[in-house]
């Protein structure tokens, strides 16, 4: 008698090691309850702005549905183009140096894949973006997270990357305003970091979807940094800066045989990102900037008032100078970061992403994501208060 087929042998084991994500995990529970306020899953509450939806519909009308380069819209790298030069000072080539891509999330796999041999040590800093480490899992790359602490507002310091450094090191992942602690980088801790990067050898990869959020301070990258350019996979994209997040969209930028060869996964894998939303990023880039600037604004109302509202009811949160998540500290309250999300949102019905899901380092803080309408984190924060003057009372 043959044995019953076991769908799980056939699994890799590499895809068997990495866990689903925490925050999604927690977020199927809570679509399954009713009045939640959700301060969880980081997207902007904020619907695509109506010109840059306009110009998706316009691109349907006029026929336009099929296959793009695999590149991207040549006119849409020349946006791409012109906005990094202009906000952020680097020079990319539009026909070698960009590559549109299915959201950072796609450039992010595909940069890691197209440059870590099996055994490679991928630096990252961490508390941080759920994706990283199981991505290089997936590459068959070794995930060696850097830990920030809180003690120093999770500032990541050359010193603390050195430490980690051996000599399978080869690539070192960057995000600047941070996920999930809103961390900012000023250019003298950037520079720093450039200097140890060449010392070793490194390639970098840049993860700055965050940067048009940086409330305080320049948002400076790393990649136009001398020397830094020709070094650095420069990862940026539309889901957040445009409230995007819906139509998959973001770019690479960088050396031409890196993106090259992102390009030979991208047109085997994806071939290439929808033209619809191409179309629609074209709009972003060349009108979309008054947007932007009017939903920061709004966001670091919120940022301003979530921050003084968990200091009042004796959350410590420091203030996150970029992105739309506040980190509160929950260790007075006693409880794991897992503990505390599960009967908050129990008990008071709100939903946050417990500090753990980012990594170890993030234990004993809760991510609150702000893009949330004004009125839904006063009745969030009034909440919360009430759940933790509970819990202090014992
Ligand atoms: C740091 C970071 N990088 C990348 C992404 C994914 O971006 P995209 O929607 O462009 O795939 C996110 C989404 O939350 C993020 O926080």
């Amino acid at each position: 008698m043959t044995a019953p087929f076991a769908s799980q042998q056939f699994i890799a084991r590499h895809v068997r090691e990495i866990p689903r994500s925490g925050i999604r995990e927690f977020f199927d529970i809570v679509q399954t309850m009713p009045d939640v306020i959700s301060l969880g899953v980081g997207e902007p509450d904020f619907v695509t702005p109506w010109h840059i939806r306009e110009a998706a519909i316009y691109a349907l009308e006029r026929g336009k549905t099929t296959y793009t380069s695999n590149l991207g819209l040549l006119k849409l790298r020349e946006a791409v183009s012109a906005y990094v030069a202009r906000k952020f000072g680097i020079r990319y080539d539009p026909k070698t140096q960009i590559l549109v891509a299915v959201g950072v999330s796609e450039a992010l796999d595909i940069a890691l894949r197209a440059v870590v041999n099996p055994g490679d040590e991928v630096l990252y800093h961490e508390p941080c973006y759920v994706s990283y480490s199981p991505s290089i899992t997936l590459t068959h790359g070794v995930a060696v997270p850097v830990s920030c602490t809180a003690d120093n507002g999770f500032a990541l310091t050359a010193d603390a990357i050195a430490k980690a450094i051996t000599p399978r090191s080869k690539v070192l992942v960057l995000n600047f305003p941070t996920n999930p602690t809103g961390g900012t980088m000023t250019r003298a801790e950037l520079e720093k970091i450039a200097a140890l990067v060449v010392r070793h050898n490194l390639l970098l990869i840049t993860d700055e979807i965050y940067s048009e959020l940086t409330f305080e301070g320049e948002h400076v990258s790393i990649a136009s940094l001398p020397g830094m350019a020709e070094r650095t996979i420069f990862l940026h994209g539309f889901s957040k800066a445009y409230a995007m997040t819906g139509f998959r969209i973001g770019y690479a930028c960088g050396p031409v045989d890196l993106i090259e060869a992102m390009m030979r996964i991208h047109q085997y894998s994806m071939l290439c990102a929808s033209i619809i939303s191409q179309e629609a990023a074209i709009e972003a880039l060349l009108s979309g900037e008054p947007d932007t600037i009017a939903m920061r604004e709004q966001y670091q109302l919120r940022r301003n008032l979530i921050v003084k509202a968990f200091n009042a009811m004796g959350l410590t949160c420091h203030l996150p100078r970029g992105s739309f998540y506040a980190f509160p500290c929950i260790r007075s309250t006693g409880l794991t970061s897992k503990e505390f999300a599960v009967r908050l949102l129990k008990e008071e019905k709100v939903a946050c992403v417990p500090g753990g899901a980012f990594g170890p380092s993030g234990e004993g803080f809760l991510r609150c994501c702000f893009a949330t309408a004004l009125d839904q984190i006063e009745a969030a924060t009034e909440r919360m208060a009430r759940f933790v003057a509970r819990l202090q009372r014992g």
